[in-house]
This record gives C-alpha cells, sequence and structure tokens, in this order.
C-alpha cells in the first residue's frame, strides 16, 4: 500500500483512515484549501509515512494514534476521532505535543441506546440462540423459555448520553430504572425518572444491569467477581459502553456457574475478539462492537468531526477537544478579545519578570468573572509561556506549565473596580514577583493599565519599552532624543509615577526594534532604574 502522496505545499492536509462516512469526507474535499487522503487501514509504517505531510488526521477506533507516530507527525494539529472513545488515541503524548484531540459525542447516543436495549431484549427473549436453532434446522419451542422485562428493575451504571437514553427507553418497558452516576445530580437523575442509588444497592436491586461508563483507571473491571457477588442470582448483564469494563474471565465463571443468567457483550478489553471461551456458552450474546454501527450514527459522526475539524485548522475553534478546553461559538464570540488580552497580558508579564517561574497568579474582576474562565486562563499560560517555550499553544500550556512545577492559582471576583473587567496576571519567580493588569477598550482593545502598582494606559501590541526611572526632569526628553537618533519611530507614550520625584514606570510603544546597543545606552542613562524591550 504506498503512503506517498504528493501534494502542494501551502494548502492544509488531512488524512482520513477507518472508512469514514462518504459524507465526511466529501465535505473536506469541498473545503476550499484543503487536500483531503483517504486510505483505509493502512499499515503503521504506511500511516507514519503519511503523517509526516499532515496537518490533521481523522480516525475511528481502527487506527491507533500512538506516540511514536506523533512524534512523526510534525505539522499535525489536530486528531479527529469520528466517534466518542478515544483509548485508540495516546492522550498524554497528543496534549505534550499540543495536538487537539476532538470526539464527536452525541453523534451515535441514539443507535448506541438503541443498540442497548436490543442486546437487552435479545438477552431476555433468546432471540440469537433461538435464531442460531432454527438455522440449525431445530424447533426448539420449549428451549427458550424468556423472562419479561415488565415490572423489573434495571440498574444504569453511567447515566451521561447513552445511559440517559436507555433510561427513556427503559420507561417504556415499564422498568423500574436505578442509576449510579457519581458525576451526576440527583435532580438530572429524577427529570428522567430514574433514582439515583448507590453501587452496592443497585447490585442488590437490579435485575439487569447495563454499563455506560468510559473504561477509565477506576471502571476498569468494575464488573469483576467481587462485585458480580454482590448481585441478584440470576442477573443479566449488557456492557455496550468500553471493553474491559466488564473482566471477562470473571463474567465467564458467573455465567457457568449461573449466578448470572444471561451477558450480553458489545466491547470486549481486546478488539478484534474472534476466539472467547464466552463464545461458548448459551446463555452469552455479543455483537463485534457495533453500537455506533448505523448508517445515521456514522453519518453523524463523519460529517461533526469534518466541521469540527475545518474549523479548528481555519478560525482555531476548539470543539469536542479532550485535551483543550472547547469553548461554543457563541461563547467564543464573547470570549476571543479576552483570550487576545490574557496572551497579550501574559507575553508581557513573562517578558517584563526575572528568574525561574515559580507561581502564576491570574486575578479576574468584573463582568469578565462572571464568564467561563478556563479557556482565557489556558490562554494567558500560553503568552506567559511563549517567549520562554518553542511551541506552546491552548492544548498543552496548562501541561507544560504543571510539568515545570509551575504553581497557579486563579481567584475570581465579580466585584466592581474602575475597568469593567480587570485581568491581573502577577508572576513569582525565584528573584521576585512582577504584577500586570489589563483590560479591553471598547470591549475589543487590549491595554495594559497597571505594572507593579504604577497605573498607565498603553496599547498592547508590538515593540513595547517599558522602563522604571527617578521622576526628575530631563529622563523622557533623553529617552525620546536617543531613541529619534537611532531610527526608532515612537507610536505611543505612557506614564505612570508613584508621586512626584518618587519612581515612575513607562511604557513606549515603538514601531521598530530597539538594537540592543541602544537598550545598553538607555540603560545606563542617569535616573533609570531598569529598561527592557518586550515584544507582544
Ligand atoms: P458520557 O460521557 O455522556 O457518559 C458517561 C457517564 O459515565 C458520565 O455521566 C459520567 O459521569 C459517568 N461515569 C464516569 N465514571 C463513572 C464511574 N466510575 N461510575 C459511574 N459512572 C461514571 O458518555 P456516553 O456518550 O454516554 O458514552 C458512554 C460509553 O459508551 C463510553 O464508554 C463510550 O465510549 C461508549 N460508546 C460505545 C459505543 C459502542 O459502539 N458500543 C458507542 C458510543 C459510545
Ligand atoms: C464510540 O466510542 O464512538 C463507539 O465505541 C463506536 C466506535 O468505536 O466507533
Amino acid at each position: 500500500m504506498t503512503s506517498q502522496v504528493d501534494l502542494p505545499v501551502s494548502r492544509l492536509r488531512v488524512l482520513v483512515t477507518d472508512n469514514l462516512s462518504q459524507r465526511g469526507v466529501d465535505f473536506l474535499r469541498q473545503t476550499p484549501g484543503f487536500d483531503v487522503v483517504v486510505q483505509n487501514k493502512p499499515t503503521p509504517e504506511a500511516l507514519k509515512d503519511l503523517c509526516r505531510e499532515m496537518d490533521a488526521l481523522i480516525v475511528r477506533s481502527a487506527t491507533r494514534v500512538t506516540a511514536d507516530l506523533l512524534a512523526s507527525a510534525p505539522r499535525l494539529k489536530v486528531v479527529g476521532r469520528a466517534g466518542v472513545g478515544v483509548d485508540n488515541v495516546d492522550l498524554e503524548a497528543a496534549t505534550a505535543r499540543g495536538v487537539v484531540v476532538m470526539n464527536t459525542p452525541g453523534g451515535n447516543t441514539i443507535s448506541a441506546a438503541e443498540h442497548t436495549v436490543s442486546m437487552l431484549l435479545s438477552l431476555a427473549k433468546h432471540i440469537p440462540q433461538a435464531t442460531a436453532s432454527m438455522k440449525g434446522g431445530k424447533w426448539e419451542k420449549g428451549k427458550f423459555l424468556s423472562v419479561e422485562l415488565s415490572g423489573k428493575t434495571l440498574g444504569i451504571i453511567g447515566l451521561g448520553r447513552i445511559g440517559s437514553e436507555v433510561a427513556k427507553r427503559a420507561k417504556a418497558f415499564n422498568l423500574r430504572v436505578l442509576a449510579y452516576d457519581p458525576f451526576i445530580s440527583a435532580e438530572a437523575a429524577q427529570a428522567l425518572g430514574v433514582e439515583l442509588v448507590e453501587l452496592t444497592e443497585l447490585y442488590r436491586q437490579a435485575d439487569f444491569i447495563t454499563i455506560h461508563t468510559p473504561l477509565t483507571a477506576e471502571t476498569k473491571n468494575l464488573i469483576s467477581a467481587a462485585t458480580i457477588a454482590q448481585m441478584k442470582d440470576g442477573v443479566r448483564i449488557v456492557n455496550c459502553a468500553r471493553g474491559g469494563v466488564v473482566n471477562e474471565a470473571d463474567l465467564y465463571a458467573a455465567l457457568t456457574s449461573g449466578k448470572v443468567a444471561g451477558a450480553a457483550l458489545d466491547v470486549f478489553a481486546q478488539e478484534p475478539t474472534t476466539d472467547s471461551p464466552l463464545f461458548s456458552l448459551p446463555n452469552f450474546i455479543s455483537t463485534p462492537h457495533l453500537g455506533a454501527a448505523s448508517e445515521e450514527a456514522q453519518e453523524a459522526v463523519a460529517v461533526e468531526v469534518a466541521h469540527q475539524v475545518v474549523d479548528y485548522l481555519q478560525k482555531g475553534i476548539i470543539r469536542n477537544a479532550v485535551n483543550a478546553p472547547s469553548i461554543p461559538l457563541e461563547m467564543l464570540r464573547t470570549l476571543q478579545p479576552y483570550l487576545t488580552l490574557g496572551e497579550k497580558l501574559g507575553r508581557l508579564a513573562s517578558q517584563l519578570c526575572e528568574g525561574r517561574l515559580a507561581e502564576i497568579h491570574l486575578e479576574y474582576r468584573g463582568e469578565i468573572a462572571s464568564l467561563d474562565c478556563v479557556p482565557l486562563t489556558v490562554a494567558t499560560v500560553k503568552g506567559i509561556l511563549d517567549p520562554i517555550h518553542d511551541s506552546v499553544n491552548m492544548v498543552n500550556a496548562l501541561a507544560i506549565a504543571k510539568g515545570r512545577g509551575i504553581r497557579l492559582i486563579e481567584s475570581k471576583s465579580t466585584e466592581a473596580t474602575d475597568f469593567a473587567s480587570l485581568i491581573t496576571v502577577a508572576l513569582k519567580t525565584d528573584r521576585g514577583k512582577t504584577e500586570t493588569a489589563g483590560t479591553l477598550f471598547s470591549r475589543q482593545d487590549p491595554r495594559v493599565v497597571d505594572i507593579d502598582g504604577f497605573r498607565l494606559e498603553a496599547v498592547l501590541d508590538g515593540y513595547m519599552l517599558v522602563f522604571s526611572n527617578l521622576d526628575v526632569p530631563g529622563v523622557i526628553g533623553r529617552m525620546g532624543t536617543l531613541l529619534g537618533q537611532n531610527n526608532v519611530n515612537i507610536a505611543g507614550m505612557q506614564l505612570g509615577r508613584e508621586r512626584r520625584g518618587g519612581r515612575a514606570v513607562s511604557i513606549v510603544n515603538v514601531d521598530d526594534p530597539i538594537p540592543a546597543s541602544v537598550l545598553d545606552e538607555i540603560r545606563r542613562m542617569p535616573n533609570i532604574v531598569y529598561a527592557k524591550l518586550v515584544r507582544i
């Protein structure tokens, strides 16, 4: 299988693997500026070769996006997963490399819920076994005695999107529905007509149990010999969530002993699975990970992921990212100017401070404090790290800060200040503290309004000469003359001082970079405390 594709350089390149539904591919192909390569099920080597040139990779569940693959894809900015589970993507490696990983929650919810209910009914009514028997030329009417769902208790573990849809459908079968989900409120469960209970209670009462959690350290082997022992004798178990949540060896033992009357798995610890002791059991039924394999779901997730990837590459809009803050479009319109302000303020603070960065304290005051400040924090930290770290972005900024042992503190207050909204960035290093505060003028225009307690109002853009001096006559004049003599054009100037004759801090916005020799000369001028050239 060839993996060499000649593509023009300046266009955005997307590799699609895993038989993405055609409508998703068509959308990508019709998007101006995009080149699309479709390579279904490439070998790992071919995949690596192809990814070297790609800006985006779109996969379903088969392609394994490993640390090794990511390391050989220097241009890669985004991995789109058409589906929910991202266990085929090395998230830690993607985050470290600043690659956004997006999934498409919701696109296959209904299909997965319908599949779960089908499994539940098939389990109760022995439909797969009866079909196989008839196809084997038998008429075994007495063998397949079923049970009714009506009046029984269903226990749902994980009451998220799919769990909730299963609950709604279960009500139609007159099932009493219990659920365990530590992250869902009792009110949300109540609105679905579901009783939220502890896990032990769910095990004690449920006739049927269905799991709809992700696979996490906590849910791995959730259904094991120990937990099965807490369940009712004759319980029936369905797992259409993730393989590994049910311990298959323990399930086999419980199905053999009759403790568990029947089980249905759509997902397995190892996939594909073509051989399992479970397949020999008459009270076990299965499907090969078909929960989302409907025409509608596949089309929905393909179109969704294609739109998300294009939006990210073209406009920087992050939706449904699992390793970066997602910002809904309406929110982005409000937040974008603040994201720019935070990033610029971060860049300024970072270039003003001296020494090894130990702590970042971000304070949001006024109107901004009532918005979701998580993306703002990420943008500001990105700005702080930008001057000191290669290739930092919205995905890896917090991880890089954490990796460097930098403490991050955030505080919020909706109380009014002199400005509608104010962001303060305080940086602590082994050599001291630097504090800058900024706001938006006319809701669009980022300004720095405070440096280390000195009030001023300067445009946050381009080259900025920031200096502190003793407030005596002549300093500003000499500075202007020196810059003029060296052909540095002044675009704006702001001064803040503590009192007449005390210390002052000034910002000179300049159109051109100031040569290092001129900067040295400034630092040697009388009454100058410090001078720094900052690039925003
Ligand atoms: P979701 O995020 O909407 O819901 C998951 C729920 O699990 C959340 O409410 C969360 O609070 C809960 N949860 C997390 N840890 C828990 C724990 N330890 N105990 C109890 N609850 C816990 O996700 P979803 O879209 O409903 O998907 C659920 C699962 O189904 C995922 O694993 C997903 O990958 C899988 N899935 C499978 C198929 C398939 O083809 N079989 C299709 C789609 C999704
Ligand atoms: C999902 O996580 O979306 C489902 O398991 C379906 C799939 O893997 O494609």
